[in-house]
This record gives C-alpha cells, structure tokens and sequence, in this order.
C-alpha cells in the first residue's frame, strides 16, 4: 500500500499526513498538523476539506480490498441510455406543452400563462413520459414476436438493436412508474393551488350572473371519475410490478411467476394506462378549438404509441397467428425452401 502511495500525487501524500493525525490526541495532532503544514509547505486545510479526506481515507482503507479503485468503478452504467431517453422525451414533451399551452395564448390574446409551468405544464410532461416509456418496455417484445414469426424460427438471435433495447427494459419500467408516481401526485395536488381556488371562485361568479342554479354535467362527472379510477388502477399495477423486480421480492417467485406477473400484469397497466388517458381526452379529440396553431392535444399525442402497441399484441393473439408462435416458442422451425430444394433433388437422384 506504501509503494503505491508513494508514486502518487501530493494529495495523497496530505493523505496519508491525515491518516497519522487520526491517531494521535487532540493536542499532539494540532501540534503535528501545524508541524506538516510548514514541512510539507501545504495550506491548513478547512474543516470541510479535511471531513472529506477522512472520509476518503476510511473508506479506501477499511472498507474496499486493495485491488480496487474507487474511481475506476463504474457508475449506474445500465441506466445512462434510459435515463438520456427520459431526458430527452421530458424536453420534447415540455417544450411542446409549453408552446401550445402557455406561448400560444400569451402570443395570441397576450395572456400570461406562464404561472402554469411549474404544475399544468409539468404534469402534461410528466404523464406523456411515463406512457412513452412504458410503451417502449412492451414495443420490443412484440418487434420480438414480429421477428420470430416472420422468420419461422426462435433460434435466430434478434439484430444487436434489438437486444439492447430488451436488456433495459427494466430501467424505461422503473423511470416509467416513478414519472407516473410524481405525476399523481402533481395531480392530486391540483385542487390546493391558488390559481384552481380563484378559477374556481370565478367560475361561481359567472354561474351566479347567468343565474344558473346546477353547475353539473353528468358527461363531466363521468369522465372525470373513470379516468382518475383508471389512473389510480394503473399506477396500483405499476407499484406491483416495480416491487416485484426487487431482488429480494423476485428470488421468492419461479420463472414462471416473475414473467406471468412482468407479462400479463404488464400489460394490463399499459392498458389502464392507455384508457386513462383516452377517457381524459373523451370529446376533445373532435373539438377543434383543441388544435390550437394546428398541433394535436398532448393526450393524443401521448396514446398513440401505447394503442399501436396494444392492438398489435392484440393481433398477435389472434388464435391463427398465436399458435404459430407457441409452435415457434417449442422449437418448431418453418422449412427453408433452399433446403427443401435440395431434400426433394437428393430424393429424386436416389430414385
Ligand atoms: C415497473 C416495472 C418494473 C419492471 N421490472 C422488471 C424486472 O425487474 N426485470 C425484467 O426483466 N423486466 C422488468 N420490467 C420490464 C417488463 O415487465 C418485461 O420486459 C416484460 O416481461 C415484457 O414482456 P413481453 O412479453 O413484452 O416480452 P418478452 O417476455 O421478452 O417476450 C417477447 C417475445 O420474445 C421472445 N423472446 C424473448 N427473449 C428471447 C430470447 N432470448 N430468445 C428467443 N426468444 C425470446 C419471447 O418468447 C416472446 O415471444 C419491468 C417493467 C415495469 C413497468
Ligand atoms: C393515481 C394515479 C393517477 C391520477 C390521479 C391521474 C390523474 C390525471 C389527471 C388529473 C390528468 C389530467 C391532467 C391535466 O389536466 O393536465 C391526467 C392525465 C394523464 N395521465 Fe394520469 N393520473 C394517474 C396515473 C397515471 C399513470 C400511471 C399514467 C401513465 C403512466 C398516466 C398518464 C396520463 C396521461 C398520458 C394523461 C394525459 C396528459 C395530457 O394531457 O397530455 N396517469 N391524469
């Protein structure tokens, strides 16, 4: 350990000063510290400074084998590509909202919105998201499914692209139930904002000029209360799925558990979710003050790419194509016409 410390650079060499310091008594290190620091020409370090080499020296010292170093460790390496892919999704989805949401009416009737973008616009970027990511868990098994049967076998490897992306479909999974986690409670947060109570205040105020009695439409009520239900089922599943992944929670399940509970429950969160935000946008999809500087509300948006994945499992569980593949998955393999060429001619010479 002295060897190596030695070809290493002044720092360490305070280092290790430190490390004798520890040792010593309060009196005898204030004298040996005063003592270094002249020797050694270093500056009396802070508080701070020195909490931070002690703790790097326990650590190096005690705690990691000698073989290893710190620095060279790696950090979080399965999750840089989703976590770039969250990033991006949640600027293009921000960027979006923010345009037709606060730059549109600020731009044409001069309204300043722009108190929307803490809550309104982040909840928007938040649940699009989530959806997204979650979509993309379940796109690359059906891709997957896709491949098999158009090749007729499962013992072709999928394309590297193809891998990578099923390899880090636990992380878009997990990135995808925290965005959803944040975004219900960002949404049941609404009613507390002040902005929602003088709306709301203001609203009163306006039925009382129109001198109308019952504020209540029965197709409001409705949606309203579908789509939270359906929201609240959703993010029930995802928890369970996000527990499930858990080490300790997973070695408990066989196989066949763990991919029943991943698969099936999966999907049905992917469905919820789906409904959810189809039953928010309810009429608005044919409204067409909704398309405002001619761009799609951010819900349509958002479910385009979990229904497409949806109805292409849905497809793909039609009874023609669903026994083809379970014949694909026991290791039925479709004739190469090459090779059955070349069976029939090796046939007919033996005639
Ligand atoms: C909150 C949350 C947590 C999650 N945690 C986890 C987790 O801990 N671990 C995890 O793995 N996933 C996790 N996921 C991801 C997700 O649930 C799974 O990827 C899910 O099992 C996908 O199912 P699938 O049917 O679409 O794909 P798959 O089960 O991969 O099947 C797709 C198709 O490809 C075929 N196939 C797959 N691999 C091969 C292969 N190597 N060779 C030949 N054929 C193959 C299958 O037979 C099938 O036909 C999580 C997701 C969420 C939302
Ligand atoms: C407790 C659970 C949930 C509640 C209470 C809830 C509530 C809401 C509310 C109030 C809205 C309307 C937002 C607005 O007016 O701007 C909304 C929209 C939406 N939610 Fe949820 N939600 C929940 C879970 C989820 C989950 C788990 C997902 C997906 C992963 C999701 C995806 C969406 C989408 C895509 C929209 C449309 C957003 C848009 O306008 O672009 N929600 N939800």
């Amino acid at each position: 350990m002295m060897d190596i410390r030695q070809t290493d650079s002044q720092i360490v060499e305070d280092q290790d000063a430190l490390n004798e310091m520890v040792m010593m008594d309060h009196e005898d290190r204030r004298q040996r510290a005063d003592k270094n620091a002249e020797d050694l020409d270093v500056p009396m370090l802070t508080g701070a400074e020195c909490r931070h080499l002690l703790v790097n020296f326990a650590v190096e010292e005690f705690e990691v084998p000698t073989g290893i170093c710190l620095e060279e460790m790696p950090l979080f390496t399965q999750w840089h590509l989703p976590l770039k892919l969250t990033a991006i999704l949640m600027l293009l989805t921000l960027l979006y909202t923010f345009m037709r949401d606060v730059l549109q009416p600020f731009v044409a009737q001069g309204s300043s919105d722009f108190y929307k973008i803490p809550i309104m616009v982040v909840n928007k970027t938040l649940p699009w998201t989530a959806i997204t990511l979650l979509a993309l868990v379940y796109l690359p098994g059906v891709l997957a499914v896709l491949l098999q049967l158009q090749r007729g076998t499962k013992y072709k490897p999928f394309p590297l692209w193809l891998e990578r992306w099923m390899s880090m479909r636990k992380q878009l999974g997990l990135l995808a139930f925290f965005l959803g986690v944040l975004h219900a409670i960002y949404s049941l947060c609404y009613p507390m904002r002040r902005s929602y109570r003088y709306k709301l205040l203001n609203w009163a105020y306006q039925q009382v000029q129109r001198n109308q009695e019952d504020s209540w439409v029965v197709d409001d009520v409705w949606r309203m209360e579908m789509y939270v239900s359906l929201g609240i089922m959703g993010i029930g599943l995802l928890a369970l799925l996000a527990v499930s992944s858990l080490p300790s929670v997973a070695d408990t399940l066989n196989w066949r558990e763990f991919v029943w509970m991943q698969r099936i429950l999966g999907y049905v969160a992917l469905l919820l979710c789906t409904a959810h935000a189809l039953v928010y946008g309810w009429r608005k999809w044919v409204e067409a003050k909704r398309y405002v500087w001619y761009t799609p509300p951010s819900f349509i948006l958002a479910s385009l790419l979990p229904a497409t994945v949806l109805l292409v499992k849905a497809l793909l569980l039609l009874p023609c194509l669903n026994r083809r593949l379970e014949q694909i998955h026991r290791g039925w393999e479709r004739p190469c016409p090459q090779k059955e060429r070349q069976v029939s001619g090796e046939d007919s010479k033996i005639q």
